[in-house]
C-alpha cells in the first residue's frame, strides 16, 4: 500500500552560502524521498531558509541593507545551489513568511494558553553603543575559571567551562568594542519541564537512533530546564503577540518552518494539511513525518520540537535522524587549508553526481562523522561509477548498434542471471529505507562487479569475428544491458540525472522499482553515448585553490557554529540559548560595494608606518610578515604581498596602515594592522607610500 509521507532536512540560515557540509544531509535526505517516491510511495520533501535572527540582522546592516534584501539573495542563491544539486524540494520556503508568522503565533497562543509560557526577568550583557543586549556568541573576554584571554561568553575553548556572560571577565562586545554593561529585561520561556513524562515516552528507539536515545536519557537525568524564547529589539524576526518589543528567538520559529513550508504546499497543490500535521491519532496513523538533521542541533529537534508540538496540539514526528559532521581529508574543514567548499565552487568544477555518490558510498544509519578524502573520492568514483556501473553498458551497447540494427534479443539466453540481480530489489530497498546508503552501494557495486565478470567471460568481442555465434553475441549483450538497467534503478535515488540519461539511451519511460521484475527484450536501443567521464586529479586541486583564503586567517568571531552549549544540550537555561550561526563564509557579501557613509569612513584610523623588519613566513606563499613603527609604536602585520614583493624590497618603505582595525588571530601570530595596496592582487600588488616628508605615526587625511 501506498504510504503518505513528509519529509524534511534542517533549515539553512540566510547569512551564508550552502558549502560541503551542509550538502551530507541534503543529498541524505533528496536520496531518502527519491527513494521513497521511485517505490511508489508519496513522498513530500520539503524545508526553506531560516531567516530570522541576530547574524541575519547584522550581516545586513554590515552590507547597508535591509534584512528583507539579504535573506531574499540568500534564498535564491541557496536554491540555485540546491537545484544544482538535484536536491528535488517539492517545495522550498522561508521562515520570514506569512504562513510562519501565523504558526509561530499559533503554536505560542496555544502554548501560552496552556500555561506553558512563564515570563521572568533576567539580567544580561548589554551592548550601549549598539544599543543592544548581546547573544552570547557575540561577547568575548576573559575565562572566569582558567583566565584564558578571548573566550565566548558562553563556554571556554581552553578549558571547557561553560558559564553566564555575566562571569566572563574583562567583557568586550564583539559588535562594537565596548565593554557591555549588566542590564534586566523580562523573557519569556518555555516550560520544557512540564514535557519530561511525555519526552520520556516519546524518546524512544521507535523514533530516534540508539546514539540519540542514549544521550537524550543523559538530558532527563540532569533535568529539562526551561527554554528562553525571547529576544529584545533590535532583532530580525517576529514580534511575540501581546507585547511591544519582544521577538521570538529564531529557533523557536525555525521549525515551524517545517509546518509553513508544507502549508505553502498544501495549499497550492490541494493536499490534505490536516493529515499531515494534526494530532489526531487517525490523522497521523495515516501519514509518516521524519526530520533529517545533524546531531549537533538534535537538543531543539528531540526536546523542544516534539514538546512544542505536542503542547500546541499537533503531531509529532515519526523520526528524527541525526547524521554526523564533515571532515575533509580527515580534519575540520578549513579556509586556508581550502577544504572550505563552497557548493558553488564545487559545481563549477565537478559533476555534482560524484559527490551525491562519494557521500552516499558512505553514509551509514549511524551519527558518526563522515569523511571526504579527496583521494579516496576520485578513485571511488572513476573505479565504481566510471570503471563498473557505466562500463557494462559502453561494452554491450556498441554490438547492439552496430551488428543487430539498435534492437535488443527477444529472448535472454541466462534468464537466471537476470533473475538473480532482479531478487536484490527488496534487500537494497531494506538498506535504503534503513538509510544505510553505504550498504547499498556496496551491494550495487559488488552486482556491477559480477555483471562485468559475466562479460568477460562471455567474450563477445571474439564471438562476433565468427558468423555462427553472431545471435549469441546479441544474446549476451542484452543480458549484460538488462543487468545494467537494473543497476541504474537501484542507484537511480543517487544519481537520477545518470538514470534520466539511461532511460534515454534505452529508450524507456521513467523507471520505478517495480519496472525490474521484467526484462527489456526486442526492444530498441540509442547509440551509447559516454554517460559519466573520469574525474582528474587537477579538477579537485582546482576546488581547493579556489577555496583557499589566501590570507589564512582564523575566522574572527564565531566561525561556522554557535552556542555550543545548547547545541550539546548541557544547558538550555537563563542567558544561554543563542543557537545561531555566526557569518560562515562571508566572502560573497564582502566583495559587493556596499555603500557607507562619511562618518563610517571617518572610523578609519589610517597612519603613515615605516617598515623596519620585513620576512617570510613559513607555510605562508603568500605572506609577508612585516614590523611597523607607526612613530614609536611597534606593530606586526601579516600582509598579503609576497607574490608581489620580496623582503628586501619593502624593507625601510613607508606605507599606510590601517591603525585601528581589530587585531586578528592568524594561524601564524597575531597581524595588529593593514597595510594599504593597490591592484588586482598576486604579483600585480603596489603598496601605496606617502611621498617623502611623512613621518611614521602622521595621519593620513
Ligand atoms: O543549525 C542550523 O543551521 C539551523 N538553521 C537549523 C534550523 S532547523 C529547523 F529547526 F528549522
Ligand atoms: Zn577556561
Amino acid at each position: 500500500m501506498a504510504r503518505r509521507i513528509l519529509v524534511t532536512s534542517a533549515l539553512p540560515y540566510a547569512n551564508g552560502p550552502i558549502h560541503l557540509g551542509h550538502l551530507v544531509e541534503y543529498i541524505q535526505t533528496d536520496i531518502w524521498a527519491r527513494f521513497q517516491r521511485l517505490r511508489g510511495h508519496e513522498c513530500y520533501y520539503v524545508c526553506a531558509d531560516d531567516a530570522h535572527g541576530t547574524p541575519v540582522m547584522l550581516k545586513a546592516r554590515e552590507r547597508g541593507i535591509p534584512p528583507e534584501q539579504l535573506i531574499e539573495e540568500m534564498a535564491a542563491s541557496h536554491q540555485r545551489d540546491f537545484a544544482d544539486f538535484l536536491i528535488a524540494f517539492d517545495h522550498y520556503h522561508s521562515t520570514h513568511s506569512d504562513e510562519n508568522r501565523a504558526l509561530a503565533e499559533l503554536i505560542y497562543t496555544r502554548l501560552a494558553e496552556s500555561g506553558h509560557i512563564e515570563r521572568r526577568t533576567i539580567e544580561q550583557l548589554f551592548d550601549p553603543r549598539e544599543q543592544m543586549f548581546l547573544p552570547d556568541r557575540y561577547i568575548k573576554g576573559t575565562c572566569p575559571r582558567c583566565a584564558a584571554p578571548d573566550q565566548y561568553g558562553d563556554s571556554c575553548e581552553a578549558c571547557g567551562a561553560t558559564y553566564t556572560p555575566i562571569e566572563l571577565r574583562d567583557p568586550v562586545s564583539a559588535i562594537s568594542g565596548e565593554r557591555p554593561e549588566v542590564r534586566q529585561s523580562e523573557h519569556f520561556f518555555f516550560r520544557l519541564g512540564d514535557f519530561t513524562e511525555m519526552l520520556r515516552q516519546w524518546a524512544s528507539p521507535d523514533h530516534l537512533q540508539a546514539e540519540i536515545v542514549n544521550k537524550l536519557n543523559e538530558w532527563f537525568e540532569a533535568g529539562l530546564r526551561d527554554w528562553d524564547i525571547s529576544r529584545d529589539a533590535p532583532y530580525f524576526g517576529f514580534q511575540i503577540p501581546g507585547t511591544e518589543a519582544k521577538f521570538f528567538y529564531v529557533w523557536l520559529d525555525a521549525p515551524i518552518g517545517y509546518i509553513a513550508s508544507f502549508r505553502h504546499l498544501a495549499e497550492a497543490q490541494g493536499l490534505d494539511f490536516g493529515a499531515f500535521w494534526e494530532a489526531e491519532p487517525a490523522a497521523a496513523a495515516q501519514t509518516e513525518l521524519y526530520h533529517f538533521i545533524g546531531k549537533d542541533i538534535a537538543y531543539f529537534h528531540t526536546l523542544f520540537w516534539p514538546a512544542m508540538l505536542h503542547g500546541a496540539g499537533f503531531r509529532t514526528p515519526n523520526a528524527v535522524y541525526c547524521h554526523g559532521f564533515l571532515t575533509v581529508n580527515g580534519q575540520k574543514m578549513s579556509k586556508s587549508r581550502g577544504t572550505f567548499i563552497t557548493a558553488r565552487t564545487y559545481l563549477e568544477h565537478l559533476d555534482p553526481e560524484y559527490l551525491r555518490y562519494y557521500f552516499a558510498a558512505k553514509l551509514g544509519p549511524s551519527v558518526d562523522d563522515i569523511d571526504l578524502s579527496f583521494d579516496d573520492f576520485t578513485q571511488r568514483v572513476n573505479s565504481d561509477i566510471v570503471g563498473k556501473l557505466v562500463n557494462i553498458a559502453s561494452r554491450c551497447a556498441g554490438f547492439i548498434t552496430k551488428h543487430f540494427d539498435g534492437r535488443l534479443a527477444a529472448r535472454l539466453p541466462q534468464p537466471e542471471l537476470y533473475r538473480e540481480f532482479a531478487a536484490q530489489a527488496e534487500r537494497i530497498a531494506k538498506h535504503y529505507e534503513r538509510r544505510d546508503y553505504a550498504r547499498a552501494m556496496r551491494e550495487i557495486m559488488a552486482l556491477a562487479d559480477q555483471a562485468n565478470q559475466y562479460i568477460d567471460a562471455e567474450r563477445p568481442w571474439e564471438r562476433i569475428k565468427d558468423p555462427q555465434q553472431r545471435e549469441e553475441v546479441q544474446g549476451i549483450c542484452t543480458v549484460g544491458l538488462n543487468l545494467f538497467r537494473i543497476l541504474v534503478v537501484f542507484i537511480k535515488p543517487v544519481m537520477p540525472e545518470l538514470a534520466a540519461a539511461a532511460e534515454r539511451f534505452m529508450k524507456l519511460p521513467e523507471q520505478r522499482w517495480a519496472d525490474l521484475q521484467t526484462p527489456l527484450l526486442d526492444h530498441p536501443i540509442e547509440r551509447f553515448k559516454p554517460l559519466k567521464t573520469r574525474v582528474e586529479r587537477t579538477q579537485v586541486e582546482a576546488i581547493v585553490e579556489a577555496s583557499r583564503d589566501t590570507l589564512g586567517m582564523a575566522p574572527s568571531l564565531a566561525g561556522d557554529e554557535t552556542d555550543k552549549t545548547v547545541r550539546k544540550g548541557e544547558g538550555t537555561g537563563e542567558g544561554k540559548g543563542e543557537g545561531e550561526t555566526q557569518e560562515t563564509q562571508g566572502q560573497a557579501g564582502a566583495k559587493r560595494q556596499a555603500q557607507i557613509t562619511i562618518d563610517d569612513f571617518a572610523k578609519l584610523d589610517l597612519r603613515v608606518a615605516r617598515v623596519e623588519h620585513a620576512e617570510t613566513v613559513e607555510g605562508a606563499d603568500k605572506l609577508l610578515r612585516l614590523e611597523l613603527d607607526l612613530g614609536g609604536e611597534r606593530r606586526q602585520v601579516f600582509a598579503g604581498i609576497r607574490q608581489a614583493y620580496t623582503p628586501e624590497q619593502v624593507q625601510g618603505l613607508l606605507v599606510v596602515c590601517v591603525a585601528n582595525l581589530k587585531p586578528r588571530k592568524m594561524r601564524f601570530g597575531v597581524s595588529e594592522g593593514m597595510v594599504l595596496c593597490a591592484g588586482p592582487g598576486g604579483d600585480q600588488l603596489w603598496v601605496i607610500s606617502p611621498a617623502a616628508g611623512a613621518e611614521p605615526g602622521m595621519a593620513v587625511k
